[in-house]
């Protein structure tokens, strides 16, 4: 029966993995764990634990996500995002338990023009793109129920996600400056997270047979694609509280402007027609979930 397989969760806390953990509660006894209690620089620990907890299915939504600090801190970054990711899909193999690892659009270049699938080349532009493309290749590599699922421009609403920051930003200054040279696929989380769990419910509890069958990539994300100026130009008009903002312009900006530690790809719209066709389930346009997003 669905409701009896474990479901461990690791990153209880994170934007998706907050999410997830109110998403799963249908589909089994969710154990939903966070740092410091589960420690991915720790992996000797946390196999033992989720050993201990002899799951039917693993989700993992912790990640070291910080672009730019990972080229200061690029092993800390590959142990969380690959190296541990590794030992974990060497588990689920043990266990014989089904593994969902969420990866990102910065595994590619962004040199194309149209949006990527999975069959493109992959060729990561900075540290966290090469250690999630790593942990990507590690959970193939080990894990016989699996699914990578390529997300992208993740917000939550909670905390100091971009949406947030934008919101910020409008109540302090008159002039936005926004790249406009960044195209990617604005994804919320929640709506990223009832996709996983809606494909979950396909395998009936049966999670490592069923993700076993649908095993490989998957990209899902916001449909469609924005610049950086169009989502926070999209962010302003949907603010439900636009008599407080204090900007009056949002102006383009190149992201040569802005030198960062990380290198980002320019063009990284996904295409998720894959995980439509497989599921029967796509995320609606990248502005509809906004709007659904902002609305109070
Ligand atoms: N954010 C994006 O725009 C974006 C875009 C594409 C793909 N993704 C991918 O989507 C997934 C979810 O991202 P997100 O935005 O939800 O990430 P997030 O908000 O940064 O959450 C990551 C989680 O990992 C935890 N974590 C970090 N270091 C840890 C460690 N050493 N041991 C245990 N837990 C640790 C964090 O805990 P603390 O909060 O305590 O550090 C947090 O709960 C990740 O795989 C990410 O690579 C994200």
């Amino acid at each position: 029966m669905a409701t009896s397989a474990t479901i461990v969760l690791l990153g209880k806390i994170g934007q998706l993995g907050w999410e997830l953990h109110r998403d799963l509660q249908p589909l089994g006894r969710v154990v939903a764990l966070d740092f410091p209690q589960i420690d991915f620089s720790r992996p000797d620990e946390l196999l033992s634990m989720v050993e201990s907890l002899q799951p039917a299915l693993i989700v993992n939504a912790v990640a070291y996500t910080n672009v730019d600090k990972a080229e200061s801190e690029p092993e800390l970054c590959d142990q969380i995002n690959s190296r541990t990711v590794e030992r974990l899909a060497q588990q689920a193999a043990r266990l014989r338990c089904g593994l969902i690892h969420i990866s990102t659009d910065y595994v590619f270049d962004g040199f194309q023009s149209r949006p990527y699938t999975e069959e493109d080349p992959t060729h990561p532009l900075n540290r966290y793109g090469s250690s999630k493309l790593a942990g990507e290749q590690a959970v193939l590599a080990h894990a016989p129920a699996c699914w990578v699922l390529r997300t992208a421009w993740l917000y939550s609403r909670r905390a100091n996600d971009f949406v947030q920051r934008v919101l910020t930003w409008s109540r302090q200054q008159e002039t936005l400056k926004i790249v406009d040279d960044q195209v990617g696929s604005p994804t919320w989380a929640r709506l990223l997270s009832q996709m996983i769990s809606l494909a979950l419910a396909q395998a009936k509890g049966e999670y490592f047979n069923y993700i076993r069958d649908t095993r490989g990539v998957y990209h899902l994300a916001g449909d469609g694609a924005a610049s950086r100026l169009e989502w926070v130009q999209k962010i302003l008009e949907l603010d439900p509280a636009r008599q407080e903002q204090k900007t009056r312009q949002v102006l383009p900006a190149k992201t040569a402007e802005f030198p960062t530690p990380a290198q980002r790809p320019l063009f990284t719209a996904l295409d998720c027609g894959k995980f439509e066709r497989v599921f029967g389930l796509r995320l609606p346009p990248w502005d509809q979930a906004l709007a659904l997003a902002m609305e109070k």
